[in-house]
């Protein structure tokens, strides 16, 4: 296979990425943003209105708010859910932050659920195993664009009266048994952030069959949505005030991800074209898992994560693997998933100041069941990678050249150990130096 470009070979991927770069804003959505401009219309527009009618079509929802983020749009949900002090919502550690720092942002405990290795989505079995009277809500992340197991989870959730919350945040577009995530359950969320599939610069959507929950979303950050409030609608006694947040998402933002919207079938089409071969080209390779998608189910490559399985290459360390892929030419690494348990914003509750926490001023203390133990999570920090680009437009070259520097690399096991023997050598000089330095 010859010699790794880790210690001194030649690269595998010599294609010039920058060939398959597509421009980040089309010259539709640059021109969109133009007329929003001459209009006036950067501040209040009907193209947000517009777009959440496009978006809740394009889910198959009955109402879709738009909002300033993903995480705005999480904020709404848990409130939306009725989830307040003494409530427990169930959430995965390996997620975003704000999939999980929403639920103590409302002054309820967050609890937290491992997750599957292979699917890299929450474990229904452990959800299963930390409820509790008081759980109020569970909130799944899609992660990576692959659709949880939302079957035994909804099962879980129905008759206790339990609010299932999607973080569709890489998801827009991935189905679950013929429906599109964001109304599998009760609420869903998505991020239009940047780098997301559906990118605004900023911005997020909710989307929600149930009226209620979406009066109430819109009376928390949206107010100025007063006039669709039913007759009937609790909200309708903040209508003035609202709850104290502004969420209306910018117009220019908008006007971006309503573009992207008219072609995201076709994209994510393209995509999953592309990450499924790249994934069926590693099948043969020794110690890389691609990530598993359900039967039934669509997932989106919003991002092409994977496992690295180190006993299959004699323990050679995820650090080494990566590194030699990334000298190969593949852009691999790692991702902060999976710390989320155990941090003081969950350990003690929403902070009002020094020594003043949620559990403090509440009354209900964070359990100690709440933060772990997550066996999985605390694996998968450690092994799941980043291994592949968002493919753009078809690329067939690339992919061929990623797949062979991956069994290039998983080939070279003698080199690798001997290269993570080496690394081992240099910290341990580091170390001798460093207490030579400052002898204790
Ligand atoms: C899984 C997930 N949830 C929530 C968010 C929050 O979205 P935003 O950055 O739009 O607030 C993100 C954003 O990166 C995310 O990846």
């Amino acid at each position: 296979m010859g010699k790794l470009a880790l210690t001194g070979g030649p690269k595998t991927v010599t294609v010039d990425r920058r060939k398959y770069r597509v421009p980040p804003v089309s010259e539709q959505a640059i021109a969109d943003v133009v007329e929003l401009m001459r209009k006036g219309e950067t501040s209040v527009s009907p193209i947000v209105a517009d777009f959440e009618r496009e978006f809740a079509e394009f889910i198959g929802a009955k109402h879709a708010l738009a909002v300033t983020s993903g995480t705005a749009a999480l904020h709404s949900a848990v409130f939306a859910a009725g989830v307040g002090p003494g409530d427990e919502v169930i959430a995965p550690s390996f997620a975003f932050p704000t999939t999980a720092t929403v639920i103590p942002a409302v002054g309820a405990t967050t609890v937290f659920c491992d997750v599957d290795a292979d699917t890299h989505n929450v474990d229904p079995a452990d959800i299963a195993r930390r409820i509790t009277p008081k759980t109020r809500a569970i909130v799944v992340l899609h992660i990576w664009g692959n659709p949880c197991d939302m079957g035994p989870i909804l099962e879980l959730a129905r008759p206790r009266g339990i609010v299932v919350i999607e973080d569709c945040s890489h998801a827009h577009g991935a189905v679950w048994q013929g429906t599109k995530v964001g109304v599998v359950g009760d609420i869903g969320c998505f991020s239009c952030q940047g780098s997301k599939i559906l990118p605004a610069g900023e911005g997020g959507v909710l989307t929600t069959n149930n009226p209620e929950y979406y009066e109430r979303a819109f009376i928390l950050g949206r107010a100025e949505k007063r006039a669709e409030l039913r007759e009937e609608a609790w909200s309708r006694n903040f209508s003035f005030t609202g709850l104290g947040f502004k969420y209306r998402p910018h117009p220019l933002g908008i006007a971006i991800a309503r573009d992207v919207l008219r072609h995201l079938n076709e994209l994510n089409d393209m995509r999953d074209h592309q990450g499924a071969a790249l994934d069926a080209a590693l099948a043969d390779v020794p110690a890389v898992v691609p990530q598993r998608v359900l039967p039934g189910c669509r997932r989106v490559y919003a991002y092409h994560f994977m496992r690295y399985e180190p006993e299959q290459l004699e323990g050679v360390t995820t650090e080494t693997f990566l590194r030699a892929l990334a000298a190969e030419g593949v852009g691999a690494g790692r991702i902060g998933y999976g710390r989320l348990h155990g941090q003081t914003l969950f350990r003690e509750g929403f902070p009002y100041g020094p020594g003043r926490s949620m559990s403090t001023v509440s009354g209900h203390p964070v359990p100690d069941y709440a933060n772990g133990p997550l066996p999985v999570t605390e694996r998968l920090r450690e092994t799941a990678f980043h291994g592949a680009p968002r493919f753009e437009v078809e690329c067939p070259e690339l992919i061929e050249q990623y797949a062979a520097a991956f069994r290039k690399v998983a080939s070279a096991v003698d080199e690798l150990l001997a290269y993570d023997k080496e690394q081992a050598g240099k910290r341990a000089a580091v170390e001798v130096s460093a207490r030579t330095l400052n002898p204790v």
